[in-house]
This record gives C-alpha cells, sequence and structure tokens, in this order.
C-alpha cells in the first residue's frame, strides 16, 4: 500500500536552542537554569556534560541546515533561548545573540526549510528563578516583553511561532517530581507555575495578534493519551481521567477553548489549591487561543484506580488519585524507559479532531532514544538505525489513517535532527537523524534514517506492504 500525504506536508525535526547551540566565549549569553544547575550539580548529568557543551549549532548552523536540506526538511523548529537573547530575562537585548538568531533564520530560509520558532523551551533564564521563576506573576510580564522582542526582531520572517514547549514538564519536573531545577515537591507551586504559563501563551498570543503579522501562533503540548487498565471498571477509568485531566487537558483546554477544564478546577478547589488569578486574567485566556497546535507524541499513560497509599510526606500529589499501570506485554524502549504505542498518535488526532473542533495541528515531535548507537555503525561509518525508521514509519501510518479519517494533521516533525544534549540524560540517549560525535569534534554523519527520510519527503510518502 502506498502512504501519500497530503500536498505541502511538512516534513522536518525538531530541536531546542538549550539543547543544541552551546555557550561560547563572547556570545555574552545570560544563564538559564540549566546553566546553574549544572554549575551547582555537575554529577546529577549524564557523564557530567552539560549544556555549554551542546551540539555547537550556535558556530555549526550552516553545516547543519545543509545536512536537513540533505535529509529532506522542508520546515525546522527550533527555540530562541530567552538568556541568551535578553541575558538578565529583562533589560537590555544581546546584539550578539540577535545577529546569531537573524543569520540562522535566513539561512534556513535561503535553504527553503521554513523555520517554526518557539519561544520557552525549559529555560528559565536564572536571574527570573532566582525571583521564583513561574511562580512569580511577574515573570509573566517579563515574558510577554520577550515575546514582543521576538516578534518585532523576527516577526517579518517567521511565520509560525509557538509560545511554549511542553508546558507541562516544567510544572512536573520543577515542582512535583524533580528532574528538573529547583527540584521541588509543592503542589501549590506547581498549580500557580502551569497557571503563570498558560496566562503568559494567552498574553504573548494577544501581543502577536496585535501587531497584525502575516504568521500563525500556538503552543507544543506533550499529549500522554490516558489509556484505563479495564475499560469496562468505572474506578479505573475515573482515574484515567483525572490523569488526563492533570497532564493534558490542564494546558490543551486553555490553549484551544480557552478555558480550564471543570474537573480539574473542582478538583483543586477541593484541596484548596486554586492558582492566584488576578481580575481580567480568565478574559485574556479566552480570548487568545491558537491558530495552531504543535502536539508531541512519545508514550501512552496507563492508569489504574489507586491502589498504593498516598504519600501525605509530600502534600497532595496528582498521583493521590490514580496509579500508574504497567500492561503486561507492552512494548517498551528500554533505553528512555516509555512505552512504545504507535496507536496513541491516531488516537489523539482523532482526539482533536472530535472534541477540540478539529483544530490545525501537526506531530511536533515523535521519535525514539537509543543508547550506544555506534553499535550500528556499518563499514561506511553510517548508522544502520533501522528500529528508527520502523518506529516513524509505525507512527505514520496512523497519522495517515487519521488524516483518511478527517484530521487536520498538516506534518511531521521528528525529535531531532543531530544528537542532541537531552538535560540531565545529557548524550545517553540519541535521536538524530544525523549523529554527531562527541569523541570528534562534534563530527556529523546522516544516519540511515536520515537518508531514508529524505526519500519519505520527496515522495510525500511511502511505500509499504
Ligand atoms: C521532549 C522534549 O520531552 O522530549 C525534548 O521537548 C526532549 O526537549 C525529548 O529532549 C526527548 O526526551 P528526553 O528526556 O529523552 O530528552
Amino acid at each position: 500500500m502506498k502512504y501519500t500525504f497530503p500536498k505541502d506536508f511538512w516534513w522536518g525535526s525538531a530541536a531546542s536552542g538549550p539543547q543544541t547551540e552551546g555557550t561560547f566565549e563572547g556570545d555574552k549569553k545570560g544563564q538559564s537554569l540549566w546553566d546553574h544547575w549544572y554549575d551547582q550539580e555537575p554529577e546529577r548529568f549524564f557523564n557530567q556534560i552539560g549544556p555549554d557543551n551542546a551540539s555547537y549549532v550556535y558556530k555549526r548552523y550552516k553545516e547543519d541546515i545543509a545536512l536537513m536540506k540533505e535529509t529532506g526538511h522542508n520546515s525546522f523548529r527550533t527555540s530562541i533561548q530567552w538568556s541568551r537573547l535578553i541575558p538578565n530575562g529583562v533589560g537590555e537585548v544581546n546584539q550578539e545573540a540577535v545577529a546569531f538568531y537573524n543569520e540562522y533564520i535566513n539561512e534556513l530560509i535561503e535553504n527553503g526549510i521554513e523555520p517554526f520558532i518557539n519561544l520557552y523551551h525549559f529555560d528559565m533564564p536564572m536571574a527570573l528563578q532566582e525571583k521564583g521563576g513561574w511562580n512569580n506573576r511577574e515573570t509573566v510580564d517579563a515574558y510577554e516583553i520577550y515575546a514582543k522582542t521576538c516578534f518585532e526582531l523576527f516577526g517579518d520572517r517567521v511565520n509560525k511561532w509557538f509560545t511554549h514547549n511542553e508546558p507541562i514538564v516544567p510544572v512536573e519536573g520543577g515542582y512535583l517530581y524533580q528532574f528538573h531545577y529547583p527540584e521541588e515537591v509543592n503542589m501549590k507551586k506547581a498549580v500557580q507555575v502551569a497557571y503563570h504559563e498558560a496566562l503568559a501563551s494567552a498574553k504573548a498570543i494577544a501581543a502577536y495578534k496585535r501587531m497584525n503579522l502575516d504568521g500563525e501562533i500556538g503552543i507544543i503540548v506533550n499529549l500522554t493519551p490516558s489509556y484505563p487498565r479495564d475499560e469496562n471498571n468505572p474506578e479505573d477509568v475515573k482515574a484515567a481521567e483525572i490523569a488526563d485531566a492533570f497532564f493534558n487537558r490542564s494546558f490543551l483546554d486553555p490553549a484551544v477553548k480557552g478555558e480550564f477544564p471543570a474537573d480539574l478546577i473542582d478538583l483543586l478547589k477541593n484541596i484548596n489549591h486554586l492558582p492566584e488569578v488576578k481580575d481580567g486574567d480568565l478574559a485574556i485566556i479566552k480570548e487568545n487561543t491558537v491558530d495552531l497546535l504543535g502536539v508531541n507524541y512519545y508514550q501512552p499513560r496507563r492508569i489504574k484506580a489507586k491502589e498504593s497509599k498516598v504519600k501525605a510526606a509530600t502534600g497532595p500529589m496528582p498521583d493521590d488519585y490514580f496509579d500508574n499501570f504497567e500492561m503486561p506485554g507492552r512494548k517498551m524502549n528500554p533505553y528512555r524507559g516509555w512505552e512504545i504505542y504507535e496507536k496513541g498518535i491516531y488516537d489523539l488526532l482523532i482526539n482533536l479532531k472530535e472534541d477540540y473542533g478539529n483544530i490545525p495541528c501537526y506531530i511536533s515531535e515523535n521519535g525514539m532514544g537509543v543508547e550506544g548507537e555506534e553499535r550500528f555503525i556499518n563499514k561506511d561509518g553510517v548508522i544502520e538505525d533501522d528500529y528508527r525508521i520502523e518506529f516513524v514509519k509505525d507512527h505514520l501510518k496512523y497519522v495517515h489513517q487519521a488524516i483518511q479519517e478527517g484530521s487536520d494533521v498538516k506534518g511531521y516533525h521528528m525529535w531531532t535532527c543531530m544528537d542532541n544534549w537531552s538535560w540531565t540524560n545529557a548524550y545517553k540517549n540519541r535521536y538524530g537523524f544525523i549523529s554527531v560525535d562527541l569523541d570528534n569534534e562534534g563530527a556529523r554523519t546522516i544516519k540511515k534514517s536520515g537518508h531514508w527520510f529524505k526519500e519519505v519527503s520527496d515522495e510525500n510518502g511511502f511505500d509499504e506492504e
């Protein structure tokens, strides 16, 4: 069967500023919370490799863009680092950064690759984090100014903007499950942080609309479809709905419908954990929904009714309402510890079609992190990552099916273009279409999957029985 995708489908990949750029003498970048955390606790990072060491894109973007062309990209997403553009979070704009992002964006356009630009990818400027980061309302104002600055500087050429990448992750990582700085466990702050992120997004959208530019603006959310252990067990179903409210609808609903989910509000009200909201905020959120939705999909969430004891010591937690369920026989990516469930991508697209007005969307991340890929290098020095080709193909088939059934999904970006720095996992798991050899000055080599992706993009699809 031939899987053909709609005309002008977006083929490409995604990355972020903090995971790729690196820091260099004279670049005048300010510290983000990652730079600070690495300075404080380098042992938290795999092999003690920090963000300063990312894939040197700051210097090598021209070479990288040439490789994007060779791997069939017609579009590519990255993020501006707030701490590079405005080193203190507020105030002076770094002209070195302006020059860099201008050249990077122009080079993409000149090579026929449309830049999709995201404004926030987990990287709070440290000067703002010291004052509470997203927990502090002042950060919302600072972010609005930062967003406007980006639109003014680059909005004449960039036509696809995103306010956040996976806004739930700084909430989970920083304030619930301790995998991001400041590693707190504090539901009150978690809720306030989430609320401020959602408000900041709406304010940036409002600012963008006021400027009457030609492009579109949206948000990128990671959707983890929540499946109950047993669909016929009402307790399991309820638990899965609560997990869905916390981790999916918390951002999806305000972004697309302009309202927070009623069940989540009720739950937070019951435990006296509603955020502080100012007059007029909810109208801003209501009026400034997204034009376009980016969806990152890696894994489903399997849920069962709460069986384990609630941990009183931590205070309220989302997990007070459900347990994660290890489904027997599930297919796993053992390196990352994430389940692979291809049909999840179809289920979420159909959900967007049916419950979210078929909002225009695209798959903004999907991919497979694998450790020790050197094992698969062939005699020509190319990594034969057939498992990645399989992974992408199996997901694309379900994207194709969703399109047949009317989903308005406009593209597929894989995570990521070239192997990059994965936060505390640093360079443990590799995700790219292109390998980066850290022992050889970051030398780039296209993997088998990158060559395959070029054919898919050229053909606008693939053949498969
Ligand atoms: C997404 C993020 O969560 O998944 C990326 O947007 C991230 O920043 C990617 O790198 C893969 O996850 P990880 O944790 O293995 O890097």
